[in-house]
């Protein structure tokens, strides 16, 4: 809308001077709350009912001869000052909208937070699980020496886990005794040792941790992988102690409904051994493509800790006190239990490829938020 436009009554320099005065000062006010551009474009520099066309046209009318060339001149400058000013709002449109229109009833701008991924949750779970039964963490080194990953472990010389071909060792260690060489844990089951070497019973242990091992990814394997292991040592400590606490934790983990059964198995560390396997969740026992139709779905392995692994303890607490008898197997017995993380997960969520955990793709990560 355009306002009045006041007369021009002297056409001598200093009239002319403060009459441009006053309208740079109306350009200038109005640029500095300038919410639409176009509008304002119009308003001042329209061809037909701009501002500067309108007084112009009555300035000029009632403009002695002499005072016309000093009056064009004044014109043409407020032109370039307008433009120019239009030119630098249109640089930064956004800061002059915003100053403009902030409006402080709107709800604030959402920033979203980092969410732990689903493998850092699983694992957490995992942990909670046990903590839940007076467990505490238990952590080690990723950087393992042989004797923790392997020899205290009852693993004889040439297990075939010890070969390069499963085991990332480390350069320029074979200079070194066997149980010296070092290696990248390949399981976390070294930690059962560290702990049993420093504490007596009873033990009750959850350790979550990174594993490594020479293979190459797939679908169901990678290179680097996550694990919990359990430990418990006490006096009167059975077997069925052992069911009974896995399968309280695969309940929790994958609902009340869930049925677990033990198979025979072997691990140097444990005698006896078993795979546990949860009834299929995903059909529900009926035989499925994910249960491979058999209905049962294999998640870890356990068993009752090897006395030999109470003797590779003993022998090492025994530097210290030649008397320790802390873990004599007449005396305690355990039960220990190592399971994949990513496996885990990936029967949580129905996941078929491992590798998606590592893709750090959005897509896929948002869906645990
Ligand atoms: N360390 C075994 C592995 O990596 C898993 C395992 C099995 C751990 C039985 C245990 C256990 O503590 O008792 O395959």
């Amino acid at each position: 809308m355009n306002e009045a436009i006041f007369p021009l009554l002297d056409y001598d320099e200093t009239s002319l001077d403060a009459a441009f005065i006053a309208l740079a000062e109306e350009v200038r006010s109005e640029i500095a709350s300038l919410q639409d551009r176009e509008a304002f474009r119009l308003r001042w520099l329209g061809r037909k009912q701009g501002r500067l066309k309108l007084i112009g046209d009555a300035w000029l009318k009632s403009a002695p001869a002499d005072a016309r060339k000093p009056l064009g001149i004044r014109f043409n400058q407020l032109k370039q000052q307008i433009e120019a000013a239009l030119a630098t709002a249109s640089a930064s449109p956004r800061a002059a909208e915003a100053k403009a229109s902030l409006d402080i009833t709107l709800p604030g701008t959402v920033r979203a937070p980092g969410i732990a991924h689903p493998l850092l949750k699983t694992m957490h779970e995992i942990v909670a699980v046990f903590h839940r039964l007076g467990y505490s963490t238990a952590l080690g080194p990723q950087v393992e020496s042989d004797f923790y990953n392997f020899e205290a472990l009852n693993f004889p010389p040439n297990h075939p886990a010890r070969d390069t071909q499963d085991t990332l060792l480390l350069a320029g260690q074979l200079a070194k005794p066997s149980r010296d060489r070092l290696l990248m844990r390949t399981h976390t089951s070294p930690v059962q040792v560290r702990t049993m070497i420093a504490q007596a019973p009873p033990i009750r242990i959850v350790v979550p941790g990174k594993v490594h091992r020479n293979d190459a990814a797939d679908a169901t394997h990678s290179p680097v992988f996550h694990q919990v292991e359990g430990l418990c040592v006490d006096t009167n400590i059975a077997f069925s102690d052992l069911k009974g606490t896995l399968d309280h934790a695969m309940k929790a983990l994958f609902g009340s409904n869930v049925k677990t059964r033990f198979f025979p198995s072997f691990f140097p560390f444990t005698e006896p051994s078993a795979d546990v396997q949860i009834s299929c969740i995903f059909c529900g026992g009926k035989g499925c493509r994910k249960c491979k139709h058999s209905g049962w779905i294999e998640l870890l392995g356990c068993g009752m800790v090897d006395p030999a692994v109470f003797a590779s303890v003993t022998a090492e607490r025994r530097k210290l006190d030649p008397a320790d008898d802390a873990y004599n197997p007449e005396r305690v017995t355990g039960f220990a239990f190592g399971m994949g993380v990513e496996r885990i997960a990936m029967v949580q969520h129905g996941i078929s490829d491992i590798g998606q955990f590592y893709s750090g793709d959005m897509r896929f990560l948002e869906q645990f938020a």
